[in-house]
């Protein structure tokens, strides 16, 4: 796809389409085009990238369960991420890269203070993420991003098998255009948190809503 196009169409997904399986092989194959393309400081790869299969019933409703959007809401009015029920759910979690660090710099671990550890792992795990979001969406897939993991890092970390426990989470499928989902936790339909037409239209107002103008933001 062409770079602008690809960036212009990608928006985060929150319903999907069910028909139209994605692979095992198509996301390991944008994987392994990550895992050659994207910056790693030192080769480090502070990371874990873990694929999980969301076919499982049970355990699908207890990660929309993990992944409560609104703290201060029920189960029964919160809008929930149902992008959670995606195909496939990618898990991003921190793998411990300090002796790979000394191979380049003996003292490595000594003069690097744990936040400065935390900020650059978190800077490789994002720019992973951009490259894994984009390489789907390059073939056609569609992702949801989520957060909210962070409500329970280690019952997210069991239910999707990773290593460690997992910052950030990825549906991914072929995105729907549905207004509504069934929330697992509840049976009961509800909107979901952004449809389509509110996405395209915050995109376009962002600038008049408030948030940071792009000089705010881009100092020239
Ligand atoms: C680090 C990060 C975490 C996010 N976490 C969530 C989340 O927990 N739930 C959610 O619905 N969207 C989440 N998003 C998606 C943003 O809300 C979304 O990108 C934003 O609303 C802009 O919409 P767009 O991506 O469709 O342009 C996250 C995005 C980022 C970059």
């Amino acid at each position: 796809m062409e770079y602008k196009q690809l960036i212009e169409s990608r928006w985060n997904r929150f319903t999907w389409n069910y028909d139209k399986e994605v692979s095992k092989e198509s996301i390991v194959e944008v994987f392994k085009e990550v895992y050659m393309n994207v910056p790693t400081k030192n080769q480090m790869f502070p990371y874990y990238v873990t694929l999980y299969k969301n076919d499982d019933k049970q355990k699908r409703k207890d990660l929309v369960t993990i992944c409560h959007r609104n703290v201060y809401k029920d189960i029964f009015t919160d809008p929930g991420n149902p992008q959670m029920l995606a195909p496939w759910i990618i898990g991003i979690s921190f793998r411990n890269v300090d002796e790979l660090e000394k191979r380049y710099d003996p003292l490595g671990d000594i003069w690097r203070s744990d936040d400065h550890i935390k900020q650059m792992n978190s800077f490789e795990a994002g720019m992973l993420s951009t490259y894994i979001i984009l390489g789907l969406h390059n073939r056609g897939y569609d992702t949801g991003l989520c957060q909210n993991c962070s409500n329970d890092p280690e019952g997210t970390m069991k239910i999707i098998n990773s290593p460690t426990p997992p910052i950030f989470l990825l549906g991914v499928g072929y995105g729907a255009d549905d207004k509504t989902y069934l929330d697992p936790r509840t049976n009961e339909v509800k909107n979901v948190p952004y449809n389509i037409d509110v996405a395209e239209s915050s995109r376009k107002k962002k600038f008049t809503e408030g948030n940071p103008s792009f000089t705010d933001v881009f100092r020239l």
